[in-house]
């Protein structure tokens, strides 16, 4: 049987007008992301009851599936980075974590996270297949070819260069697709791997589930283009998010043919008033664990001499809170305009984060959801 990725998107396409992240009542896609690791994206010893235990998880999962929202997104992560909080040293596993959040949901898109060079391709087709049956069509499936060398070192495993990896995700893809939408084996013999009558049945509901990429170098950006349904994406400026999501858009559909949609990630600190907002947003830094910050963002690779090994400033502050992510913080009123803001950037959605996640996500859907209907954002 001929390759069929393009047949197999067009029957996806058609499959997923049911999806939440296709729903166009829904401008601004929402979801919860990095959930399933300690401290979440809060690099910081300040309170919160937020746990890395199943109960914990099983009602925050239910609690943004009741409201609406469309995807919940755990992060892929091995191990700690040391400091007093070991910041994300507790985690679940999210193939495992996808297949309870999927069986205990109605609506919201279940997704995990591979790392290409550990999960085998055959191995990571099927996971994601059953958790689709499971989900009855709502896996969603984040593609990461490989990150943080200290997770690597653990495996026993030496990273490939840079381009390498993404030729290797490339191929794994493709052998992927093919499992989801073949009927007869196939042989292939390809730079990477080799397999030998491949198979897989049954195929997934969706015939191909939601593929996530969160690539953001040139080459990066381009596999997403090539392979991905969504692109996801840091946020800086709504102008620096307005000429990237144009240029992935147009990377898709000029290069390969395809639309693509790009998603950003956020911390939210909400409160009655922004005053008290930005006090919650100080206590963070108050408490923030320097020593976790820094050895993450030397991971990253992004510090450098200038920052001397002990950064603190702005950089530093975003790392704390947030981990990277954009800070929206405001009173419910400056929260939807800031939300508002990334929607016009051109971005399609906004999976976020939260200090004390149950309790502010029961405020941000009580105070904030109905601002974002009032603005158009969600149906
Ligand atoms: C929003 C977001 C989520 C990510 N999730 C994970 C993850 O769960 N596990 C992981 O190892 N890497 C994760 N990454 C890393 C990316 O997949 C990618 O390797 C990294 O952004 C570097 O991009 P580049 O390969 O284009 O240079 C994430 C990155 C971003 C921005």
């Amino acid at each position: 049987m001929a390759r069929t990725q393009d047949d197999a998107e067009r029957v996806a396409a058609e499959r997923r007008r049911d999806s939440p992240l296709y729903d166009e009542s829904n401008r601004l896609k929402l979801g919860l992301f990095s959930m399933n690791t300690s401290g979440g994206m809060v690099i910081s010893k300040a309170h919160s009851s937020h746990r890395i235990e199943w109960g914990y998880q099983l009602e925050l999962a239910r609690q943004a599936d009741a409201l609406g929202l469309d995807a919940f997104i755990p992060v892929a992560r091995w191990r700690g980075v040391g400091g007093a909080t070991d910041w994300s040293g507790r985690s679940f596993e999210t193939m495992t974590f996808a297949a309870a959040v999927a069986a205990s949901t109605e609506r919201i898109m279940a997704f995990s996270t591979v790392h290409v060079p550990i999960f085998h391709p055959i191995v990571a087709a099927k996971m994601v297949t059953t958790i689709d049956h499971v989900a009855a069509g709502r896996a969603g499936l984040n593609v990461v070819m490989g990150w943080l060398e200290p997770e690597f070192e653990m495996f026993g495993m030496k990273q490939r260069d840079h381009e390498t990896r993404y030729e290797v995700g490339a191929e794994w893809i493709e052998v992927v697709d093919r499992l989801w939408t073949e009927e007869e084996p196939f042989d292939h013999a390809g730079r990477f791997y080799s397999l030998v009558a491949a198979q897989a049945h049954p195929k997934p509901v969706q015939t191909r589930p939601v593929v996530l990429n969160a690539g953001s170098s040139p080459t990066g950006a381009d596999w997403a283009a090539r392979h991905a349904d969504f692109n996801f994406a840091s946020y800086t400026t709504a102008d620096a998010a307005k000429e990237y999501v144009d240029a992935v858009k147009a990377k898709a559909r000029e290069s390969y043919d395809r639309e693509i949609g790009v998603l950003t990630y956020a911390l939210v600190i909400c409160r009655d008033t922004e005053a008290e907002a930005r006090e919650a947003l100080k206590w963070i830094l108050d408490e923030a664990d320097w020593e976790a910050a820094n050895n993450w963002i030397s991971v990253l690779g992004i510090q450098s001499g200038s920052f001397d090994g002990n950064i603190r400033g702005r950089l530093a502050e975003q790392f704390v809170a947030g981990a990277g992510a954009a800070l929206v913080v405001g009173d419910p009123e400056g929260v939807a305009d800031q939300l508002v803001a990334i929607a016009d950037s051109g971005l399609d959605g906004a999976m976020l984060g939260f200090t004390d996640w149950e309790r502010e996500l029961a405020y941000f859907g009580e105070r904030v959801m109905p601002l974002l209907q009032q603005a158009g954002l969600r149906g």
